[in-house]
């Protein structure tokens, strides 16, 4: 291994913030506080809006709402008349996304919000019909969402987890609560998964990203 010096936090920051957010994705940001459903930063979503560009998405999957950060990122990048599906536990946080989403001039039907819990939503959804799978709900079950995932993609479609490195704690091998083992054990399935090509973004809490083959 190559050894780097860790970034500065003047580095760090400059990179999460290369791609700034706007008023809207403000407004959807202290809405997300008020609730605290924790949203995404800047960097992780300038990621997800690339791959959805980079995919020219037009069926996305998300697993975590909050008040709809992650959602206005993805939107952003995907074909003008693709539809994003939404999941979230909570009704209000819902609320207060398509709030977000109606802010930023999306027409209703470019977003299906669907109100559940994660494990009860998916397994409704249709195989193979989608081109991303965004997760970023219950730590617990990612790897349950990952085989979920792996039903929903289409071949050349793509996962990706956020707080994949789980606030410093998962390259720790002294931490060994419950979210930290099940993201540890997430990213030891998707590297030994012989279809999936990974790779660990360490932007904001860690975005692990994986293309289906
Ligand atoms: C970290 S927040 C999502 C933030 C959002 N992705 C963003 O960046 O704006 C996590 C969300 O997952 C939802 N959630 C937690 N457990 C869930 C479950 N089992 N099924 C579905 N949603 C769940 C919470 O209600 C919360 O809104």
């Amino acid at each position: 291994m190559r050894d780097f010096p860790a970034p500065t936090a003047a580095t760090w920051s400059y990179a999460e913030t290369f791609v700034p957010e706007d008023d809207v994705l403000a407004a959807a940001r202290a809405r997300a506080e008020e609730v605290g459903a924790t949203a995404i930063g800047s960097g992780v979503g300038a990621a997800l809006r690339f791959v959805a560009a980079a995919l020219d998405a037009r069926a996305v999957v998300e697993v975590g709402t909050g008040a709809g950060v992650s959602g206005l990122w993805l939107l952003r990048g995907m074909h003008a008349d693709g539809v994003l599906t939404t999941v979230d536990i909570e009704a209000e946080h819902q609320r207060l996304a398509r709030e977000s989403f109606a802010e930023a001039g999306f027409r209703t039907q470019r977003v299906r919000t669907i109100s559940g819990a994660a494990l009860d939503v998916l397994p409704r959804l249709t195989d193979g019909h989608y081109d991303l799978v965004f997760c970023d709900a219950e730590k617990a079950e990612y790897s349950s969402y990952l085989d979920e995932a792996l039903r929903l993609l289409r071949p050349g479609g793509v996962v990706a987890f956020d707080n994949a490195l789980w606030h410093d704690r998962v390259a720790d091998p002294a931490q060994r609560d419950e979210q930290t083992v099940a993201i540890r054990d997430l990213g030891r399935a998707v590297l030994d998964h012989d279809d999936l090509m990974p790779v660990m973004l360490p932007l904001g809490d860690g975005l692990l990203v994986a293309k289906k083959l």
